[in-house]
């Protein structure tokens, strides 16, 4: 069966990449796969979190699933630290991945900045986490932007390494072509890597300390309006043709945004748009963009008012996923050798 995984860390500042990139993906992928998504809050105190605001965040990211579109009666919508295989999975996965793999992970260096020596240990172990929640359902296919490509290798990395260290007793328990399946990662669309508004050489990210540099999906129309209006842009009008934008970071990023939001190619971008001046772009811009997210956000701050319903819907998820983790994660105890009495 093809299953899909991915998650969303609760970090507050939910953007136009993470809802382009991934999030307005997911629901599409629900009527041809069996779709598992979750809030992965496990992940957020990698780095230091409020405690009262990280549950406002897993209501919010829970809010955004449902926004967009996500049935999480007929698939799954959850929070990590519901379903504890996780890390009881992610453990094992720690003493199969190698510090060498997890040294050459780029979102460590960037997250952990020059104090390496005072990041957490959770931080580094982090996509070993990753790895687990993918491979706990044995995941196939893992919609996500970009940026988690390196640790989607990992993941692969992690299973392959997994599938040769215990082959003898893999077979043993009737399976031929290893215990983990390979997940694809599907990075796809004109919005896989959103770029900052206010440097097209940036990508946009929760953590940037200008909130100019990004659209929050909390933005209202005027937010919007006012932050595409100060985007970055070179002087020159649009091109016509999908070429005339290679080393013009923030006018590709524009049309890739607006690509995404009209459901479209940036060469159909172009063909309506190429000439133009950017304010007249802009302008264009900011109707597609307040079109397409008005709803979402609207229908977030709905469901934010009753964090009853949310937190219903993470437990109901929940409970699904333990039933399909629980079962795998007992192989992996026989596999590996663990006894349970
Ligand atoms: P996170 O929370 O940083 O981002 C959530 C999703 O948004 C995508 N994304 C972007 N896409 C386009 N342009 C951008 N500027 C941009 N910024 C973020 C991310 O690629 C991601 O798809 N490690 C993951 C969470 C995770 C996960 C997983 C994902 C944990 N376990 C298992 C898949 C499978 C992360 O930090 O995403």
């Amino acid at each position: 069966t093809n299953r899909v995984f991915s998650g969303v860390q609760p970090t507050g500042n939910l953007h136009l990449g993470n809802y382009l990139g991934a999030i307005s993906r997911f629901a599409g992928l629900q009527d041809d796969y069996e779709c598992i998504y979750c809030v992965v809050d496990m992940h957020a105190i990698t780095v230091w979190q409020e405690p009262r605001e990280l549950e406002r965040h897993i209501r919010e990211v829970t809010a955004a699933y449902l926004a967009a579109g996500i049935d999480p009666d007929s698939h799954i919508v959850f929070n990590q630290s519901q379903v504890a295989e996780h890390a009881e999975l992610a453990w094992v996965l720690n003493c199969v991945a190698r510090i060498g793999w997890l040294n050459r992970m780029t979102q460590f260096k960037e997250k952990a900045g020059k104090n390496r020596e005072n990041a957490s240990v959770g931080l580094y172990a982090y996509p070993a986490l990753m790895a687990a929640d993918i491979l706990v359902y044995r995941a196939t296919h893992v919609p996500v932007g970009e940026d988690q490509k390196q640790h989607l290798e990992l993941t692969r990395d992690v299973a392959t390494k997994f599938n040769l260290d215990f082959e003898e007793s893999i077979r043993a328990l009737g399976y031929e072509e290893g215990f983990f399946p390979l997940p694809e990662p599907l990075i796809t669309g004109t919005a896989t890597r959103v770029m900052s508004l206010r440097d097209g050489t940036k990508k946009m990210s929760k953590s940037d300390p200008s909130d100019l540099s990004r659209i929050n999906l909390t933005d209202d129309a005027d937010a919007i309006a006012k932050k595409i209006r100060k985007a970055r842009t070179d002087p020159d009008p649009l091109p016509h043709e999908v070429k005339g934008l290679e080393a013009r970071p923030e006018a590709a990023n524009l049309v890739g945004v607006y690509a995404a939001l009209a459901g479209g190619t940036s060469a159909d971008v172009l063909a309506e748009h190429g000439g133009a001046q950017f304010a007249d772009f802009k302008q264009a811009l900011i109707e597609v963009a307040v079109d397409k997210l008005a709803p979402v956000t609207g229908e977030m701050n709905r469901l934010m008012a009753d964090p009853g319903h949310i937190d219903r819907v993470l437990a109901g998820g929940a409970d699904k996923a333990r039933a399909i983790a629980a079962p795998i994660y007992d192989e992996v105890r026989r596999i590996v050798g663990f006894i349970r009495s």
